[in-house]
C-alpha cells in the first residue's frame, strides 16, 4: 500500500535540521499541527464566554504548578492571525484546534453566543485563506461550569447538551470545516478529571467516574449524528489508547496488565469498534460497575461508523500489580483496579519523565489494527515532547532533543504503515508552547516558543526540520 520505506540506522545523529534521514509516506499523507483551545486562547472573560470547569479548578489552590491559569495563556484568541501565518510557513496541510464549548454556550445551553462563535469563524477563514485545511474538535475538556454543576459528565444530560451544542457549531462552521473531532481524550475527561481528580473538575469517585466514561461515549454517539445530519465530509474521535507493558512477566503482572487494558483501552474501543462494553469490565471495576448509567440502545449510538480514529501517543506506560487502596470493593471511592503505573527508567525521559521508546508506537498501531478489525483509518491527532528548551545566544531554540522525538516516532509511525495500518496523516502536538494543564506553563511541547512575558512566538529547531519533512514528503510524492 505504500511505497518502499526508507530505512535509516536508528543512531543517525539528531543534527538539528538535518534531512539526510527523513522518514517516508504514502502519496496523500497529510501533516498537521495541533492546538486546543484553553491551553492557547486566553481571553478567557471576553467575547461573552462563560468559565469552563478548568477556570474554576485553576482557581483552587494547589491544584495547578505555580497556581497558574489559562487567562491569558498565548493569548491566541487576539492573536490567532499570527499563528495562522507560522503554520502556512511551516507549509501543514491541516490544522487542528479546538472549540470551547463556553464560547459558544456560556451556561451550557440555549442559544449560541454570536461573538463566541465569531471567533471560531474568522479563524477557519483566516486558514481557509493560507490554504491550510481546519480539522475541530469539539470537546477538548473544557466543560462549562454551568454543566459540571448539574453533575458534568456523571449525567446523562451532559451528553444530550452536547449534541446541542454540536448543531450550533456545524451549523456556523460545517460548509467550511471538513474534518471533526468530536471528543478528545475521553479517558482523561473521565478518569483523570472524576477518578484520579488530577484534571477538572478534580472529583474522585468510583461509579462516578464510570458514569462519565458512559456519558462520554453516548454525547460522541449523539455528535456524530448531529455531524451527520449537517452533511460534514469526515467524522472522528480522538482517543489515547495506551501501550501497556508488565514491569515483569509475572503472572500477578500480567493479570495487571489485563486490567489496565480495560481502563485505558477497551472501555473505548470495545463500544466505539467492537459494538460491546469491555470484556473483563467485572473482574477489573468490582462493585464501582453497576452499569445503572447504561440504557438499551447506547451502544448502537455509542457505534455509529466513523470515517476515522484520532490516536495520541507518546508514552508507553509500565504496569504492576499492587495492592488495593482499600480491600473492600464497596468502600472504594475512587476507581481502583490495583495496579501500579510507572515510567521506564532506563532510556532517556523527557521533561515530563515520559519514556522515549518509539517502536511502542509501531507496535501500538500495529496491535489495534490487529485487535480491531472495524477500526476505521487513523490519524494521530497528536504526538511530540516536552522538552527543558532554552534561548541560545544566538537567539534561537536548539532542540535537538525534540526533533530527535519527532524523527523517531515518524519512523516508527512509517514502520506500522509499511506494516499495513492505514494512517492518513499526522499532527504534531504542539504548534506553540501552551498551558500544560496541572503542569502549567512549565512543561513546553511547542515547535514554536512563546515567551510568556512577550507572547512573542519564536519558530523553533523543531519547527525548521518539521518544516523539511512536509517539504520533502511533497516533493516526492508530487
Ligand atoms: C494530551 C492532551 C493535550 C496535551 C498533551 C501533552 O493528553 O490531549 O492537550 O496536553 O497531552
Amino acid at each position: 500500500m505504500t511505497d518502499a520505506i526508507h530505512v535509516t540506522d536508528a543512531s543517525a545523529p539528531a543534527d538539528a535540521t538535518g534531512s539526510s534521514a527523513l522518514p517516508r509516506f504514502p502519496r496523500g499523507f497529510f501533516f498537521g499541527a495541533a492546538t486546543a483551545s484553553y491551553q492557547i486562547e486566553g481571553a478567557h472573560d471576553e467575547g461573552g464566554r462563560g468559565p469552563s470547569i478548568w477556570d474554576t479548578y485553576c482557581r483552587e489552590p494547589g491544584r495547578v504548578a505555580d497556581g497558574a491559569t489559562g487567562d491569558v495563556a498565548c493569548d491566541h484568541y487576539h492573536r490567532y492571525r499570527e499563528d495562522v501565518a507560522l503554520l502556512r510557513d511551516l507549509g501543514v496541510d491541516s490544522y487542528r484546534f479546538s472549540i470551547a464549548w463556553p464560547r459558544v454556550q456560556p451556561t451550557g445551553g440555549g442559544k449560541a453566543n454570536a461573538e463566541g462563535l465569531d471567533f471560531y469563524d474568522r479563524l477557519v477563514d483566516e486558514l481557509l485563506a493560507a490554504g491550510i485545511s481546519p480539522a475541530a474538535t469539539l470537546y477538548h475538556w473544557d466543560l462549562p461550569q454551568a454543566l459540571e454543576d448539574r453533575g458534568g459528565w456523571r449525567v446523562r444530560e451532559t451528553a444530550e447538551r452536547f449534541a446541542d451544542y454540536t448543531r450550533l457549531v456545524v451549523d456556523r462552521l460545517g460548509d467550511r470545516v471538513p474534518r471533526w473531532i468530536t471528543l478528545n481524550e475521553p479517558f482523561c475527561s473521565a478518569f483523570v478529571g472524576y477518578a484520579i481528580g488530577r484534571h477538572a473538575p478534580g472529583a474522585r469517585e468510583g461509579r462516578g467516574a464510570l458514569a462519565a466514561a458512559h456519558h462520554l461515549l453516548v454525547g460522541h454517539g449523539l455528535a456524530v449524528r448531529a455531524l451527520r445530519e449537517a452533511g460534514v465530509r469526515e467524522v472522528g474521535i480522538t482517543l489515547n489508547p495506551d501501550r501497556l507493558l508488565p514491569a515483569t512477566d509475572s503472572a500477578a503482572d500480567l493479570a495487571a496488565v489485563r486490567r489496565a487494558e480495560t481502563l485505558h483501552n477497551e472501555v473505548w474501543l470495545d463500544p466505539l469498534f467492537a459494538g460491546r462494553y469491555p470484556a473483563h469490565e467485572r473482574e477489573t471495576w468490582g462493585e464501582s460497575a453497576d452499569g445503572s448509567y447504561r440504557r438499551e440502545g447506547d451502544l448502537i449510538t455509542i457505534a455509529a461508523p466513523l470515517d476515522f480514529v484520532g490516536i495520541n501517543y507518546y508514552r508507553p506506560i509500565t504496569i504492576a500489580d499492587a495492592p488495593h487502596r482499600d480491600a473492600d470493593p464497596a468502600a472504594r471511592t475512587a476507581v481502583d483496579i490495583g495496579v501500579e503505573e510507572s515510567w521506564r527508567q532506563d532510556v532517556r525521559r523527557t521533561t515530563m519523565g515520559w519514556p522515549v521508546v518509539p517502536h511502542t508506537f509501531t507496535d501500538l498501531l500495529v496491535d489495534l489494527d490487529r485487535r480491531y478489525p472495524e477500526l476505521p483509518p487513523v490519524v494521530i491527532t497528536e504526538n511530540g515532547s516536552a522538552e527543558d528548551d532554552s534561548v541560545a545566544e544566538d537567539g534561537q531554540v536548539h532542540d535537538a532533543d525534540r526533533v530527535a522525538y519527532l524523527r523517531d516516532h515518524l519512523f516508527a509511525l512509517a514502520a506500522a504503515v509499511e506494516a499495513g495500518v492505514d494512517v492518513r496523516g499526522y499532527y504534531v502536538w504542539s504548534l506553540m508552547d501552551n498551558f500544560e494543564w496541572a503542569f502549567g506553563y512549565a512543561k513546553r511541547f511547542g515547535i514554536v516558543r512563546v515567551d510568556y512575558d512577550t507572547l512573542e512566538r519564536l519558530p523553533k529547531d523543531s519547527y525548521r526540520w518539521y518544516r523539511d519533512l512536509i517539504r520533502h514528503h511533497k516533493q516526492e510524492t508530487q
